[in-house]
């Protein structure tokens, strides 16, 4: 599958070691020109390559998106439609910025960059894992040490999508809902942010809200 990564950092990195050790073709980009990402290359042994923003939006078939919250405005805004997005995005009023649409709960970060995507089928997913378990702690299949990952969107196919993918770098998926709803259970304050969980664990904690 090909993959675009918009974001380098901590989750952007770690996605694109993840799926491109299982095959897949990815691309990634920062804010700033490709060739700051030159290290990044070399360290993941030239299987990924550094693009522009726009050329990941363009080239991928799954679009992640791995950037500050506060910074979504600054997102391409075109080719996004019928592309399955997966956002990992936390909103952290002392690095984003006060919002006050996420302050008083009328919507989701994830909802407000969707609009701003102009409403891709948008998965939250990757949100509620620290980047060094995502990096360290894949397992095959029934291992009973393997990690959840929470997921919520709209879309049932591109989150069969983003299920597929997490499967297939040694986690399991568990659906916490439609986009606005399920995303608020694991958004950083959930229950569940940030827990390390097996499947089940998950799941019944996501039950009780
Ligand atoms: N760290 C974790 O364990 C963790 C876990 C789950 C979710 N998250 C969330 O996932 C997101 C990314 O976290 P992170 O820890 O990976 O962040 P990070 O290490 O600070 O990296 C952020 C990346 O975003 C890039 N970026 C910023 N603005 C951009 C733009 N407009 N266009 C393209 N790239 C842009 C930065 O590139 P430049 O350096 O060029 O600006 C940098 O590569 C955040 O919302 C975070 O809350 C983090």
């Amino acid at each position: 599958m090909r993959i675009g990564i918009i974001g380098a950092g901590h989750i952007g990195a770690t996605l694109a070691r993840q799926f491109s050790r299982i095959g897949h073709d990815v691309v990634i980009s920062n804010s700033r020109d490709p060739e700051t990402l030159r290290g990044l290359v070399e360290e993941l042994d030239g299987k990924v390559r550094a693009v522009t923003p726009a050329e990941a939006v363009a080239f991928g078939e799954v679009v992640v998106v791995s950037i500050p919250y506060g910074r979504y405005r600054e997102l391409p805004t075109e080719g996004l439609q019928g592309k399955v997005v997966i956002d990992t995005c936390n909103y952290y009023p002392e690095r984003d910025g006060r919002d006050p649409d996420l302050d008083s709960d009328a919507t989701t970060s994830s909802e407000k960059i969707r609009d701003h995507l102009g409403g891709a089928d948008l998965v939250k997913a990757f949100n509620s894992i620290y980047w060094e378990n995502l990096r360290d702690r894949s397992r095959p299949k029934g291992d009973p040490e393997r990690l959840a990952i929470p997921i919520s969107g709209s879309d049932e196919e591109a989150k069969a999508v983003v299920a597929g993918l997490i499967r297939d770098i040694g986690f399991d998926p568990v659906d916490a809902g439609y986009l606005g709803p399920g995303g608020r259970k694991h958004q950083p304050g959930a229950k569940v942010y940030a827990a390390e969980l097996t499947a089940d664990e998950l799941s019944a904690l996501l039950r009780t809200g």
